[in-house]
């Protein structure tokens, strides 16, 4: 009997319609509340996504997954609630959101923390989460849950992958127990959202996500010179072919409304093709070698407020002379988007824009170098810099940043603007919220939410703590100086305390404004989910 290998996952709801996605083990028809969709075949591997019409306004669907008209889940033996489609109404928008999962045993020694094994992530805040919410008021539940980057690892598995990987190849030879290709793709993404727990949150809260670097790989298109070098290893090929088509099946097009896939020329010739393998290669081959023939980046209307999610990964531009975050065709779209009206003005990113003072100084002293402020080979040792020290947020795509500045200090100051404005970002691993200066009376603030799960090296951290003091600040103004660059005139303050623990942020938009939790997750017991503590709360608007 065909059975399910991954899924549901719950992708959207609306006021009216949803979409479910699997996959399963052999081509079927999958069925949910009434709708169905055939599989899709990818390289022998099959995944529906089924988009559920005719749905009534603020109703909960309690629903089951049938393949081939037999019902596979929840299984019966369940011991979670039933999953539940909850449609949109009017009223507050709640976003959960985070970024840098890893996957490793939800046990120790993967649960503790770095200082006391170094194999430990500490415990992870989306399963935390997850349990919190079985027993929690489902009026308290999110209307979305937004996944901000480095969703899965692929330059640095569990051991569950890692051992997969061994058992299929000679990892003596490069990417080594690296992913290499799809197929492995596919055993990471499984492994990654099958925990009992967070299968039970993804069936259950639609899920929305942009991919960050380790998705693909550490310091993903970085430079021109770091994407020249990677291209000229005989593995880099196979390996970002399957970071994009896997991510397009597993992350990307859950991300699309049901109007936006029947639009979609590439999902219905996907749905159409017998093995569209061949087809989505292609495809991400050129997605990879001109990033204007793909869009990755989303938006989402959720009542009167509007969350844009930008993929500040894939649509750079890396030639030094034009080096920007976004190409051309993704800014417009980007702009056009955020000059529509809306109540509370909502844009995630991967990459943090406000970077700590410090090493916003160094990324711009460090851009103006490998441009050639101090000679040829100065420009050598400063890309060096960038790869070795990840210099590569907003502030290091000066255009990026002064155009991102520019987009939300517009949408600020419009008369008929949003009446907030606020970033969403991750990847740092570590987390704050700061307020951008801006002369208008609507707040611009950025939440940073990183990481849900992963360890901060305690030597790293202590360096950190220094670099982003008093002294690494002066350090960093006078490297800047001495590179040709002023003070900027944007300026912009830590308006909360950072944290290191893992963690998740939850935003609650309504009528009164902007609200903000995030919650740090720790583990009380050796065994079983973490507990969540309060550790930021603060209005923002
Ligand atoms: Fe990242």
């Amino acid at each position: 009997m065909v059975d399910l290998v991954l899924g549901p996952l719950q992708r959207f709801a609306d006021d009216t319609s949803a979409t479910v996605w699997v996959e399963t083990d052999a081509p079927c028809e999958v069925g949910v509340l009434g709708a169905t969709a055939r599989t899709f075949c990818v390289h022998g591997h099959h995944y529906a996504l089924v988009e559920i019409a005719d749905l009534d306004p603020t109703t909960t669907y309690t629903y089951e997954v049938a393949l081939d008209g037999a019902r596979v889940w929840p299984p019966a033996d369940y011991d979670l609630p039933a999953p539940v489609i909850r449609t949109r109404g009017e009223g507050d928008a709640v976003i959960t959101f985070g970024s840098c999962r890893g996957a490793a045993p939800l046990e120790p020694p993967w649960t503790l923390e770095r200082d006391r094994d170094a194999r430990g992530l500490g415990p992870d805040a989306l399963t935390a989460y997850a349990h919190r919410m079985i027993d929690a008021d489902a009026r308290d539940w999110p209307d979305l849950l937004l996944l901000l980057g480095d969703q899965v690892y692929a330059d640095d598995a569990s051991p569950g992958t890692r051992a997969f990987i061994r058992q299929r190849r000679d990892t003596s030879e490069p990417p080594g127990e690296e992913i290499a290709n799809f197929e492995e793709y596919t055993h990471l993404y499984r492994e990654s959202w099958s925990t009992p727990l967070v299968r039970w949150l993804l069936s259950t809260v639609p899920v929305a996500m942009i991919f960050d670097d380790h998705d693909v790989i550490d310091d993903w298109n970085i430079s021109q010179r770091w994407l020249d070098d990677i291209r000229a290893t005989d593995w880099w090929h196979e390996r970002i072919l399957g970071g994009l088509v896997s991510y397009w099946i597993y992350q990307h097009v859950g991300n699309l409304s049901p109007k936006a896939l029947t639009d979609d020329d590439l999902y219905q010739q996907v749905r159409a093709a017998h093995d569209a393998g061949d087809m989505l290669d292609a495809f991400a081959e050129a997605a990879d070698r001109d990033p204007e023939t793909a869009r990755w980046s989303f938006n989402r209307r959720l009542g009167d407020d509007h969350l844009i999610v930008v993929d500040s990964r894939a649509a750079r531009v890396l030639t030094e002379e034009r080096r920007d975050m976004l190409d051309d065709v993704e800014w417009r779209w980007l702009e056009d988007l955020a000059a529509e009206p809306c109540r509370h003005l909502l844009i995630g990113t991967s990459l943090p824009v406000l970077m700590p003072h410090s090493v916003h100084d160094l990324e711009r002293w460090n851009q103006q170098v490998v441009r050639g402020a101090w000679g040829r080979r100065a420009a050598r040792w400063a890309e060096q810099v960038r790869q070795d020290y990840d210099l590569e947020h907003w502030p290091a795509f000066p255009r990026g940043f002064e155009r991102m500045i520019r987009l939300v200090v517009d949408a600020a100051s419009r008369s008929d603007g949003p009446e907030t404005v606020t970033l969403l970002s991750g990847d740092i691993h570590h987390g704050y919220v700061s307020r951008l200066h801006v002369d208008a009376d609507t707040p611009v603030h950025q939440v940073v939410a990183s990481p849900m799960r992963q360890s901060v090296d305690p030597m790293l951290l202590k360096a950190y703590q220094v670099g982003v003091g008093p002294p690494g600040r002066a350090v960093a103004r006078v490297l800047a100086r001495l590179a040709g660059l002023g003070p900027s005139a944007i300026r912009w303050d830590r308006v909360s305390r950072t944290l290191f623990d893992n963690h998740v942020a939850t935003i609650t938009a309504d009528a009164r404004g902007v609200y903000l939790r995030i919650e740090t997750a720790h583990q009380t017991r050796s065994h079983g989910p973490a507990e969540l503590r309060r550790a930021i709360t603060q209005r923002l608007a």
